[in-house]
């Protein structure tokens, strides 16, 4: 499989991806090289790796416990420490085997260690390969607020090894496949009819590297997230609100990340067909199609104010406006649209129905 080449890095897949590695470290002098888990990634992934590229065995070991909840500058102190403990100077590397956790929390200790080592992701999660792979966005959380502390920075490449999901458990994989499905809906009809046709996201595995093209594509036209990037914003809206709202009441059962996404999207069809001209049509079968995978989640009116009271505080707010990335149809997104709080309660109505 051939590698996707982003502005700064390539991605590279599958057996070619440690081929690429071998010779990335033959030609390049590092003075030591550090490996960074967390502690499933430990026991599940790094042996794997060592099996199939056995020298990451002398690699010195760090890690942090694994979740969210540990994705803090705690964590990054920690392993700040164990880089400089163990002698890491401007010329080492960092390697980040996990999630997006690990990949945006090891992105930002390599970028601000002695003011930036270079690092090297291999993402674990369905969710880190096609979406923490490409763009640069590293940081970690700031107590409830998420990537609150962060910078833009791009890792020297990134391995992409399916064999890493045989472990992964099968409702973090359908929380990656949501990112893909997202893929479809904002850029490539026919990609969204083919995900949507699968019997179920195991299946979605050998589209990854669709998924990384398609997201490359649109960082590539946008780095700094001006203009179209946003569209990569889809569901995320009313999806992150939701998901804190979870997140935020120990009588719920927290939702993953994409299982949020998956709500919000549905909901953001419904606003699309409102305010950007998507078909009522077409949104239907964006509801079906979800709903195929991610079966629906009870949302009681009741709790719809504290989701808009989450709406307002979303980092991606300027001037206290709350804007939205919609469809104009299928495989199209626009960007920068706002929305009326009635539009907003109808899209609930929509989900419930
Ligand atoms: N930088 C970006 O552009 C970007 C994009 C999307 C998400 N993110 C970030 O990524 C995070 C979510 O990523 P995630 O879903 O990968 O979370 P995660 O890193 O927490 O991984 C989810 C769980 O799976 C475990 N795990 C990882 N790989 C495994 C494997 N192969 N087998 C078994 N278990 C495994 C982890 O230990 C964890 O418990 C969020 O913090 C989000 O902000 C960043
Ligand atoms: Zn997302």
């Amino acid at each position: 499989m051939n590698p996707i080449q982003t502005a700064s890095h390539s991605v590279h897949f599958e057996e070619a991806a440690l081929g690429a590695l071998k010779t990335h470290l033959e030609e390049t002098p590092y003075s030591r090289i550090f490996l960074l888990t967390d502690s499933n990634t430990s026991r599940l992934c790094r042996p794997v790796l060592c099996e199939n590229f056995p020298e990451a065995g002398q690699w010195v070991h760090l890690g942090i416990p694994a979740g969210e909840a540990h994705k803090n500058i705690e964590s990054c102190t920690a392993v700040w420490q164990g880089l400089s403990e163990n002698g890491a100077d401007r010329q080492s590397l960092l390697v980040n085997l996990g999630g997006g956790v690990v990949t945006d929390l090891g992105g930002f200790v390599a970028s601000t260690y002695q003011r930036g080592i270079r690092f090297i992701n291999i993402p674990t999660t369905l969710l880190s390969m096609v979406d923490a792979s490409v763009g640069g966005k590293t940081g970690v959380d700031l107590g409830p607020l998420k990537n609150q502390i962060g910078v833009i920075n791009q890792p020297e490449m990134v391995l992409i090894s399916p064999t890493y999901l045989e472990t992964l458990d099968a409702r973090e994989l359908r929380s990656g496949f949501a990112e893909m499905l997202k893929h479809g809906l904002i850029r490539d009809a026919g990609y969204w009819e083919e995900l949507a046709a699968l019997e179920s996201p195991v299946e979605s595995i050998p589209h990854i590297r669709h998924s990384v093209a398609l997201k490359n594509e649109v960082v590539l036209a946008d780095p700094t997230e001006k203009n179209l990037r946003k569209i990569l914003n889809f569901g995320h809206t009313l999806g992150h609100a939701i998901e804190s709202h979870f997140l935020g009441r120990p009588d719920l059962e927290p939702l993953l990340h994409g299982e949020a996404i998956a709500i919000g999207m549905i909901m953001e069809a419904y606003i699309s067909t409102r305010i950007s001209g998507l078909g009522m049509d077409e949104c239907n079968r964006i509801r079906e199609g979800l709903l195929k995978f991610f079966p629906k989640t009870r949302i009681p009116k009741q709790q719809q104010p504290e989701i808009f009271r989450l709406l307002i505080h979303d980092k991606k707010n300027t001037h206290g406006r709350v804007l939205f990335s919609l469809l104009e149809r299928i495989g199209k997104a626009v960007y920068n649209q706002e929305v009326p709080a009635g539009i907003l309660a109808e899209a609930f109505d929509y989900y419930r129905d």
